[in-house]
């Protein structure tokens, strides 16, 4: 059994996908499928350009919007970016933060995730804090030491209460788009690792947080992942991109739970 004070969190990624003018038959379809309940946390990912459209379609639902990354800086000529108060102030409320793809293709290093998260918390915004190491790492032997120093980098001088309204996502990048989700031993070992790591860095305050998996998961497997004890949901890629098949991943966890 979970704790009670953890929710379930279940986001959709939609990453670079879905247009602008889709959103509003998403958000119908995927809000005819769920019925509100207070275990759950449920968010989409559009892209920035998307957000504001996102925002007002879900207004009054159970589901949440986040913004896929965001600059570590206030304001200024940082030409491209968008900043928190920018999110903010189109009612975006939270925010992903160190997604591996933004990890690996823009060179997104520890530092600047932790600069990310600082900025996020400043700013209001609730970050869901991604985690995870790659087919090296995990074939070295070292996948442990690589999201603990993610884990630890991530949350330094970050506070207790604003690191409490942070969703973790543990997200193997060689189980990301690839179809092939890491197994219940994998997965299950490392949510409890992140949790023991959490709970070093800030005591009784990590029993509440929610770890979530990502990684090709889908309708299939998402029963057997989120059974496990240290897993309260999944950050969801492809399959979230329907809402149909988005949304038979939340009932699916919904008959189980
Ligand atoms: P996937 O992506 O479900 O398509 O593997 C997950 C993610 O990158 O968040």
């Amino acid at each position: 059994m979970k704790p009670e004070k953890r929710k379930i969190f279940i986001g959709g990624n939609w990453k670079m996908n879905l247009l602008t003018s889709q959103v509003s038959g998403y958000a119908e379809t995927l809000t005819k499928q769920i019925t509100e309940d207070g275990r759950f946390d449920i968010c989409v990912c559009p892209p920035y350009v998307s957000l504001e459209r996102a925002v007002s379609c879900f207004k009054n639902t159970c589901v949440s919007v986040a913004a896929q990354n965001v600059n570590e800086n206030s304001s200024g000529a940082f030409t491209g970016e968008v900043s928190c108060s920018q999110l903010s102030d189109i009612g975006v409320e939270r925010v992903m933060i160190g997604h591996s793809e933004r990890r690996i293709y823009y060179a997104e290093a520890n530092e600047t995730v932790n600069r990310k998260m600082e900025a996020a918390i400043k700013a209001g915004l609730s970050p869901i804090l991604c985690v995870g190491e790659t087919e090296a790492v995990r074939a070295a032997g070292n996948a442990e030491r690589f999201v603990k120093e993610q884990l630890v980098s991530a949350f330094d001088g970050v506070p207790c209460d604003a690191f409490e309204k942070t969703v973790i996502a543990y997200e193997p990048v060689w189980a990301i788009g690839t179809g092939k989700a890491a197994d219940a031993e994998i997965c299950g070992h490392m949510c409890a690792f992140i949790r023991e790591v959490l709970r070093t860095l800030y005591g009784e305050c990590a029993e509440h947080m929610s770890i979530a998996y990502g990684g090709s998961v889908n309708e299939e497997n998402i029963a057997g992942l989120i059974s496990l004890t240290d897993i309260d949901g999944a950050l969801v890629g492809g399959a979230s991109l329907s809402a149909d098949s988005f949304g038979k991943i939340i009932a699916s966890v919904s008959a189980i739970l």
